[in-house]
């Protein structure tokens, strides 16, 4: 089974150290997931889809394909909201090109499983300002954010995770600002938000306009 990966999804697997299990929540074609099928460390790979076509056709190519290790991967058939992912593995865990409200509802359900060693990789493709306020106010914390740009759209990716020594995930966020690309990002949301009149997206303008490179 072909597992390629986009600049997007491959800049979420470069996250990967020494993880023992991965999960691939929304794995839709499952390539993210996948992509560590060869990694001798990972013990087990979850590939996660409530979409009945989706675990249809990914059962089918994993059962055409020349895979050998068939055990190291199992395909749930799940919402991640209704997920459980405890065990005592170090893991990493992708929730990508979802929107910021089930993104936030999965997180809220699955940090009471999560050990302080886990990693969370999330890429939200709408929603970001609520998700982020969400963020804000958990107990997760920033590891690293970042601005990736595909197929001619922007998407922030956050590694968050439980250990308390990081630092708050920020509202509007700080370090994904920075970049070349961060600036052309900031450009293209004020575009976009200086058409919005809520007080959320006021103070983001404001925030946006603020920032000084
Ligand atoms: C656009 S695809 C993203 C695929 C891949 N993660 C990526 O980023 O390229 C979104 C996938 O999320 C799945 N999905 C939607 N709601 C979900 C939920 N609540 N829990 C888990 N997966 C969900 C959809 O069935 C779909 O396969």
């Amino acid at each position: 089974m072909k597992s390629s990966l986009s600049a997007r999804l491959s800049f979420l697997s470069s996250f990967y150290t020494d993880f023992t299990e991965v999960w691939d929540i929304g794995c839709d074609h499952g390539h993210l997931g996948l992509s560590f099928l060869d990694v001798k460390t990972v013990k087990r790979i979850n590939l996660v889809d409530p979409s009945d076509l989706v675990i249809k056709t990914l059962n089918s190519n994993l059962k055409d394909s020349y895979i050998t290790i068939p055990d190291k991967i199992v395909v749930k058939h799940s919402k991640g909201q209704n997920l459980k992912i405890k065990s005592d593995e170090k893991k990493i865990i992708f929730i990508a090109g979802m929107g910021g409200k089930e993104t936030k509802e999965i997180l809220n359900h699955i940090e009471k499983d999560l050990n302080l060693s886990d990693l969370v990789l999330i890429s939200p493709h709408k929603n970001i300002l609520e998700l982020r306020a969400y963020l804000n106010s958990s107990s997760f914390r920033l590891y690293k954010e970042a601005v990736i740009f595909e197929n001619q759209y922007f998407y922030q990716v956050l590694a968050i995770g439980l250990l308390p020594s990081m630092s708050k995930v920020s509202p509007f966020g700080s370090e994904i600002w920075l970049s070349p690309l961060g600036q052309s990002y900031r450009l293209s949301l004020l575009k976009t938000f200086k058409a919005h009149h809520d007080p959320i997206s006021r103070e983001f303008v404001a925030y946006l306009d603020g920032l000084s490179y």
